[in-house]
């Protein structure tokens, strides 16, 4: 058996892992143009924290994403491997000024051992002149050390990589028994989706060891530790392709951020990277059969356009996609 997986980002080398599992004998191999600094992935603070956005097919799937995606970096955070991966667990705060509806998260209050309303004196735990807040104790993967950590695991298994563009299916197709389709945003080229529609973010990633907890606040601000440095952020652009880290996203960014926490503005600036969400009103997990130019049917399982919380949900909608891939091959069988 021979399983093509395009893209190795989290998603990709998320889906490659649980499919040598599910099948030890077959041949997995990862298609990509870009790998680990190169990715989205890398540009991430890795929270586990699905925003209220975050949408599957129906309301039980998306849950099940979530709640199988939790379990998966939770094992590994129990686990000896966990410094390695880069999983951690986080504690922190989201308030608002505006509404209480902001601090909540309905697929995180069901699913997190803590997820709270911020007491009286929770919301004077930094500036900001807090209205509303939530407490939670949640997951952070860190891409950094999780995308080599997973390309290692992946090549111990017998996993190979081709490098390069895939250009179009017709001529990668024939090779494989299924094809995977985890290429983020080259989903919109590669598949000719227009619901797959950039979200740009830009952070600042900084040197601060005395910060220990998450601080979200109005308008996409947020200060996440992780095992290298301290994430500030963000911004959210809706179709804007730029990649370039503007000086006024910058300066907009440490502005909120020093206002909540003035010690950042002695932290040492690591990097400021840009980074784009491959957005999709809804992730798209699917089988599809399409023909290639011989008139052969090729089966390619979709797993892209997680938005802002690829690294939060890749176990689950992998593990989906690799139920995706029995069920297409089963059906396959019986023809
Ligand atoms: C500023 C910022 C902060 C974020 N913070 C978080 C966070 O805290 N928590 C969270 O869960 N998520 C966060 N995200 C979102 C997360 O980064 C993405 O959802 C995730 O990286 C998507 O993973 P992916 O594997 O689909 O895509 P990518 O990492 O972009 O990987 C795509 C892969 O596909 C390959 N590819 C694409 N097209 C082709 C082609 N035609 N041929 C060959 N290869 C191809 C690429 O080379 C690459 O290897 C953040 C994003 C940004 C920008
Ligand atoms: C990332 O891109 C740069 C510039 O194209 C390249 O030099 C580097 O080798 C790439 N990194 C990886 C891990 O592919
Ligand atoms: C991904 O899926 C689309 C169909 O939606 C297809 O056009 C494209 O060729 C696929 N890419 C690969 C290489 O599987
Ligand atoms: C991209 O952003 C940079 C930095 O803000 C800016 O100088 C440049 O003009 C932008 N490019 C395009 C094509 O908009």
């Amino acid at each position: 058996m021979q399983f093509g997986i395009i893209g190795a980002g989290v998603v990709g080398l998320n889906t490659a892992l649980q499919l040598q599992e599910e099948y030890p004998n077959a041949q997995v191999s990862i298609l990509a143009d870009q790998y680990v600094e190169n990715t989205t992935s890398y540009v991430a603070a890795g929270i586990f924290r699905p925003g209220n956005g975050f949408v599957g097919p129906t309301k039980e799937i998306t849950k099940k994403w979530v709640t199988d995606a939790y379990n998966y970096w939770d094992n590994i955070r129990k686990s000896s491997d966990a410094p390695l991966a880069g999983v951690t667990q986080l504690s922190g705060y989201i308030f608002s000024t505006k509404s209480a509806a902001m601090t909540r998260n309905a697929l995180l209050e069901d699913l997190l051992p803590v997820y709270r309303k911020a007491t009286e004196e929770e919301l004077d735990l930094c500036l900001g002149g807090w209205k509303y807040g939530s407490f939670f104790t949640t997951l952070l993967t860190e891409c950094r050390l999780y995308l080599p950590y997973a390309t290692q695991k992946f090549r111990a298994s017998g996993g190979k990589f081709v490098e390069g563009k895939v250009e179009s299916l017709t001529k990668t197709g024939g090779k494989y028994d299924v094809i995977i389709n985890c290429s983020g945003l080259g989903a919109r080229e590669l598949c000719k989706d227009d619901h797959l529609v950039p979200v740009r973010g830009q952070v600042v990633k900084v040197k601060a060891p005395w910060i220990k907890m998450a601080f979200y606040g109005d308008y996409d601000t947020y200060i996440i530790p992780g095992f290298e440095g301290v994430t500030l952020g963000g911004v959210r652009q809706y179709d804007s392709w730029n990649t370039s880290v503007c000086k006024y996203d910058g300066m907009a960014i440490r502005e909120r951020c020093f206002g909540m926490l003035p010690s950042l503005k002695k932290a040492e600036v690591l990097r400021e990277v840009v980074g784009l969400r491959p957005h999709r009103s809804t992730v798209r997990v699917e089988p599809e059969l399409l023909e290639d130019v011989s008139g052969r049917m090729v089966k390619v399982v979709h797993n892209y356009g997680h938005s802002g919380y690829g690294v939060t949900t890749a176990p689950g909608t992998s593990k989906y996609a690799v139920e995706l891939v029995k069920q297409v091959l089963s059906a396959s069988s019986k023809l």
